[in-house]
């Protein structure tokens, strides 16, 4: 399970490094939970990644190389400043700043190419699910984001299912509907790849995910963590979440016992 923190534009310099030092002072992470958290840009270096008590994320990665790109940051310099994880695909740039389909998909190579793991976002609009689309949209963001890459570069891969409507809104799909698009995804991966691949990769839920919700959320067989906006931005709320991960990774072994 992984539960994973995405900060948007928010918090100050000084919050940020207290959610730190706060998230520290509380038990660490259950036995099969993975925990990431992606500050704003600026903080990164300073936030010491060696001694945080979760993975360091970052929320955007420039689509090239080094040289004359203004503003842009490479996925070589977020790795040099310990950033391990990198979120690409948010509806929020795809939508808000230009990331199309092809621009995710060169974020993704350089991200993998910078030996960092890649959180690729996918999720459709309102519109798309009214239409019946929401499937296809999904698969086709799969398809021009991931489908190139060769199966060796997939345990850097973790998906997360985001659907637009239900993000910063209160709106939260339903267990079933995060459930059978979670299936889907994975149904995509082992047609692409194979089952044992598909099986690896992480596939996160994000929109809406709260302590209220989680539990349900993560018994989903296909639900392997959440992608979390608004509840990841006080500890003890973002700490809750992590213990809900680590209650439905109880539940999951002894299922197979
Ligand atoms: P909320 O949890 O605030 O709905 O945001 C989800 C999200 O966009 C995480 O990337």
């Amino acid at each position: 399970m992984l539960v994973a923190g995405n900060w948007k534009s928010n918090k100050s310099f000084n919050e940020a490094r207290e959610f730190a030092h706060a998230f520290s002072q509380l038990p660490g992470a259950p036995e099969g939970v993975e925990v990431m958290v992606a500050p704003p840009a600026p903080y990164l270096a300073a936030m010491g990644a060696d001694s945080l008590p979760f993975r360091l994320g970052s929320q955007n990665v420039s689509a090239t190389g080094p040289g004359a790109q203004t503003g842009e940051f490479t996925a070589e310099m977020l790795a040099g400043c310990g950033v391990q994880d990198v979120i690409v695909g948010h509806s929020e740039r795809r939508d808000g700043h230009g990331d199309d389909d092809a621009r995710v998909a060169d974020k993704v190579n350089r991200v993998l190419d910078a030996g960092l793991r890649v959180v690729f976002c996918c999720g459709e609009s309102l519109l798309d699910r009214q239409g019946d689309v929401h499937f296809d949209k999904v698969l086709r963001q799969l398809e021009s984001g991931i489908l190139h890459l060769p199966a060796e570069a997939m345990v850097n891969v973790v998906v997360a299912y985001e659907p637009i409507w239900a993000i910063g809104t209160g709106l939260t799909a339903t267990a079933e509907q995060a459930q059978e698009m979670h299936a889907a995804i994975r149904g995509w991966l082992t047609e692409a790849y194979d089952a044992e691949v598909a099986r690896a990769i992480p596939l996160l839920y994000g929109g809406s995910c709260k302590p209220a919700n989680a539990d349900e959320l993560f018994a989903c067989p296909d639900v392997d963590g959440g992608l979390i906006g608004g509840a990841s931005l006080e500890p003890s709320t973002f700490h809750a979440l992590v213990e809900a991960a680590g209650r439905a990774v109880g539940n999951r072994e002894e299922a197979n016992v």
